[in-house]
């Protein structure tokens, strides 16, 4: 596969760059709620501004069914000056008037574009559109890792009007992508969570030959157990996968992937519910498996322990809940401990470990959740075909 253009490779002094990053974050009370994107998109505006660019940035936020204030960009831009430390001006339109006003008379200011989400043509990639945002700038800048799996007029329709690479954020994470996909130093350990296996079954598919192990816990495992005809109680099952997850299972070999051992039931699903440990597979019909059990956790953390390379999408449980938290708290300390290299992605894991203060022991977090999945089971990206001109061919 060809690299992808780099800054190096555009002529930004002088000129207008248009930055697409993704500050899709969540907003609490109006305000930004957890500010790991923005802090994430700020060295290749930074970088841009140092060679000399005046800067327009633009991001989705949320999924808005068109103007919707409470969906305004406003928030993420208080936040992007605060972080960046460079002024920070947000334009009452995505591609309009507005925009064009606002960043004729930004000065050093980065504009800050509204939601691109307020417009209808950004999802359908809308060939009108992509030239209005086109028409507001030079150059392009994909910067939007976690957006790039999504083939929009701020992804990859401006990227086939002009002339465009990828920023710095985006070639990170890559970089780390491919490392864990095509050279993994072994022992590899992939350790999947989360509600659905429907989400991740493309990727378990792809990376079940290349692993030593894929652990699986979250609500997913339930699937894999009612596959392999184990009784799951109330738990969480997604029936019209279980044939298919079934094929997948038969397919591996046994000990590739290692499934819960015990399981904390809860009575219902609930923050306060009453709860018991039990032996998975072996669930009554009265509750529901809302965490990996405490033996499973052990044995995980010391698969973990043993491994080389980790990749890391998806929660053990219902971590918000604290009763329900201690299989994903137990694994991500063992991330952070291990001395592999480590790959994490999904908002809920990315969050589990900086809301346990163990962001900077990861080798690489990810801002991407469905976008590193989609990496993983394709090996590229809409947005990273648009870069290199291979988008749709
Ligand atoms: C994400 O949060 O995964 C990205 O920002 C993409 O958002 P979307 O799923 O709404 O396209």
């Amino acid at each position: 596969m060809s690299a992808l253009p780099t800054i190096d490779d555009l002529e930004v002094a002088g000129r207008t760059v248009l930055v697409r990053a993704d500050l899709n974050v969540p907003l609490s009370d109006g305000a930004v709620g957890d500010d790991f994107r923005i802090r994430a998109a700020v060295p290749t505006i930074a970088e841009l501004r140092r060679r000399g660019a005046r800067v327009v940035v633009c991001s989705h936020l949320g999924r808005p069914n068109g103007p919707d204030p409470a969906f305004s960009m406003r928030p993420v831009g208080s936040a992007l000056a605060e972080i960046g430390g460079f002024p920070v001006v947000v334009a009452p339109d995505v591609g309009g008037p507005g925009a064009t006003e606002t960043v004729r008379q930004a000065g050093n200011s980065v504009v800050l574009l509204e939601n691109t989400r307020f417009e209808p043509g950004e999802t359908s990639n809308a060939p009108e559109l992509a030239d209005r945002l086109a028409a507001v700038a030079d150059a392009f800048v994909l910067d939007a890792f976690g957006s790039a799996h999504r083939a929009h007029a701020s992804t990859v329709g401006v990227a086939e009007r002009l002339p465009s690479a990828a920023g710095t954020l985006l070639l990170a994470e890559v970089a780390a992508f491919n490392r864990i996909i095509e050279e993994p130093a072994r022992p590899f350990v992939v350790l999947l969570g989360g509600a659905k296996i429907s989400d991740k079954l493309g990727v378990v598919r792809k990376l079940l030959p290349r692993v030593d192990v894929m652990l699986i816990g979250g609500a997913m495992c339930f699937t894999l157990l009612s596959a392999e005809g184990y009784e799951v109680g109330d738990s969480l099952v997604e029936e019209d996968m279980v044939d298919e997850v079934a094929e997948v299972l038969a397919s591996a070999e046994g000990s590739r992937i290692a499934l819960p051992l015990d399981i904390v039931v809860g009575e219902g699903f609930a923050a306060d519910t009453a709860h018991r440990i039990e032996p998975a597979g072996d669930l009554s019909s009265h509750g529901m498996g809302l965490d990996i059990g405490p033996e499973t956790a052990e044995r995980f953390a010391a698969i973990i322990a043993g491994a080389d390379t980790i990749f890391w999408n998806g929660p053990m449980g219902v971590f918000e809940w604290e009763v329900f938290s201690a299989g994903t708290r137990r694994v991500a300390e063992a991330i952070g401990a291990a001395r592999a290299y480590s790959v994490v992605g999904g908002g809920d894991s990315v969050a589990a470990l900086r809301s346990m203060g163990l962001a900077d022991s990861v080798s690489h977090l990810s801002t991407g959740g469905g976008a590193g999945l989609e990496l993983i089971e394709k090996g590229s990206l809409p947005g990273l075909d648009a870069l290199r001109g291979t988008h749709g061919s």
